[in-house]
């Protein structure tokens, strides 16, 4: 009843999110995806997903608080995410998180999209443990993270140097023919296809870093693709796609088991939208089991973009006695961890 009362708005990227917490509760959780008017491009445009947001925030606040069963004066703090992102998009929904906060008198607190993706998953496993390894796989990212604390310390370990995870999803789902986004089609056509199929390349493997490389995994997909089509066969949809994903999530875990290992951490959390994986799943228990190492993975619906991940992270903020951020906070399309 004393815990403070947090809306979190996201707009970093295609979803507006907006969320509400009490302390580590969830109360509410309202999403609009622009993801339907990107299709057609097969990727996200920044300005169609800006004014979305521009569109969609009022209404997704009044949905959030609807949940809730509260209203804007039970607000007792603002949360919103300040980067990395779109710049336009990020500037939607910072601009409006300082409206609702100067307009309601209560503090302001920019977050980290990053660090919210590890935040949330305390809503629904409880808190998390110190320190915790996290691996963030999504359209726009694809980090390993040390994570001491939260709301306070949080070490890039390694990141994508190309594409992220996501990306390579969906650009190989766009070369077998499959929708935007991708990422859930391959998962279902690899079913029932073999993962031995095709001995696709598994970038940066052996190199000793945390880091991760994805563009030159698609790029052999094209060309395997191309070879075939140039020889007038078909294409074994099947195979490619669970071939591809195999690779993919052959080296997000054991990067991410190796992570765990060096620093000599005991827990491992996935999140971001590639965290709804199956084969992500699958073999992530197995190599965490082996190694020892406890998996937490949130549901889907808090991995992928949302606004409750923001408000849990700006809960943990007010908890650790972090000052609240000033109305004249800007928008950081590149802000670091
Ligand atoms: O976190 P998210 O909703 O948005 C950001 O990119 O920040 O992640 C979306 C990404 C897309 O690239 C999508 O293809 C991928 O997550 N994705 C998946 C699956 N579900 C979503 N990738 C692989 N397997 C899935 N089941
Ligand atoms: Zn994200």
């Amino acid at each position: 009843p004393d815990e403070p009362i947090v809306l979190g708005i996201e707009t970093s990227c295609d979803e507006t999110g907006v969320g509400i917490v009490r302390g580590r509760a969830l109360l509410a959780n309202a999403i609009a995806s622009s993801v339907d008017e990107h299709a057609r491009f097969g990727g996200v445009v920044p300005e169609v997903a800006s004014r979305a947001h521009l569109e969609a925030i009022g209404p997704t606040v009044e949905r959030a608080l609807a949940q809730a069963n509260l209203r804007l004066s039970d607000i007792d703090a603002v949360a919103v995410t300040a980067g990395p992102g779109l710049a336009g998009a990020l500037l939607v929904g910072v601009a409006a998180a300082k409206a609702y906060a100067m307009g309601l008198g209560v503090p302001l607190y920019g977050v980290n999209h990053l660090a919210a993706h590890v935040a949330v998953d305390q809503l629904e496993h409880g808190p998390l443990p110190k320190p915790c390894v996290a691996l963030l796989v999504s359209g726009g990212h694809s980090s390993l993270l040390l994570v001491p604390d939260v709301a306070t310390e949080v070490i890039e370990l390694g990141s994508t140097v190309d594409d992220a995870a996501g990306e390579a999803f969906d650009k190989v789902a766009r070369l077998l023919g499959l929708p935007f986004p991708g990422g859930p089609h391959i998962d279902r056509t690899a079913a029932e296809g073999s993962a031995t199929a095709i001995g696709f390349p598994r970038g940066k493997y052996d190199d000793g870093t945390l880091d991760f490389s994805f563009s030159g995994l698609k790029t052999a997909v094209a060309r395997w693709i191309e070879a075939r089509q140039a020889a007038g066969e078909s294409i074994p949809v099947a195979d490619v796609a669970a071939s591809f994903q195999e690779a993919v999530v052959d080296v997000l875990t054991r990067k991410a088991v190796q992570a765990c290992e060096r620093h000599g951490v005991k827990d491992l959390l996935i999140g971001g939208g590639v965290a709804a994986n199956s084969r992500l799943r699958a073999l992530a228990e197995e190599r965490c089991a082996a190694a020892g190492v406890r998996l937490r993975v949130p549901r889907p619906g808090l991995c992928t973009d949302n606004g409750a991940m923001v408000a849990a992270l700006g809960a943990d903020l007010i908890a650790a006695g972090v000052e609240p951020s000033s109305l004249d906070m800007p928008a950081d399309s590149s802000l670091p961890i």
